[in-house]
């Protein structure tokens, strides 16, 4: 079984980027990580990540017709801007694991609302890396 693994706009910084609140592993480091617990798992984990919201949306339909197991969105900016992402969401069969590095919750009020939010199965976050790896984790329990 396959999961996507959609990251959104400024996350291939990730390591450079405020490693104050978002750590210092890159996503390549994050995309090591996932395989090697996939495997674990008997998953096989496709790592993707897009600075264009368009590609986001794409790739969930993309998942949805190869019949992906779930997918694990890291949608960064757009969680909290993006109604097509969230239709898009609600369009496919596959479920969405909503993912963040920091919690934004107790960050910006403008963080606060999570449009992948409104439609995704769960969400892990405020874990850095680790989010992902739980994420993952929960796929297994589905
Ligand atoms: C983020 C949180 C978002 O608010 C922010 O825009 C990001 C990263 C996170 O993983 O913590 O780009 O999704």
């Amino acid at each position: 079984d396959t999961v996507f693994v959609l990251n959104g706009p400024n996350l291939n910084l990730l390591g450079l980027r405020e490693p104050e609140i978002y750590g210092a592993d890159t996503l390549d480091d994050i995309a090591g990580m996932l395989e090697d617990r996939g495997q674990e798992l008997g998953l096989d984990v496709d790592m993707r990540q897009s600075n264009h919201e368009g590609h986001l949306v794409d790739w969930l339909h993309e998942a949805n017709a190869d019949g992906a197991r779930a997918v694990l969105l890291n949608a960064g900016a757009y969680t909290h801007t993006s109604i097509a992402l969230l239709d898009a969401i609600k369009a496919i069969k596959v479920p969405v694991i909503e993912v963040h590095l920091s919690d934004p919750e107790t960050r910006e009020p403008f963080r606060h609302v999570s449009y992948v939010g409104m439609a995704a199965v769960d969400c892990v976050k405020g874990l850095g890396a680790r989010s992902y790896i739980v994420a993952l984790e929960k796929v297994a329990a589905l």
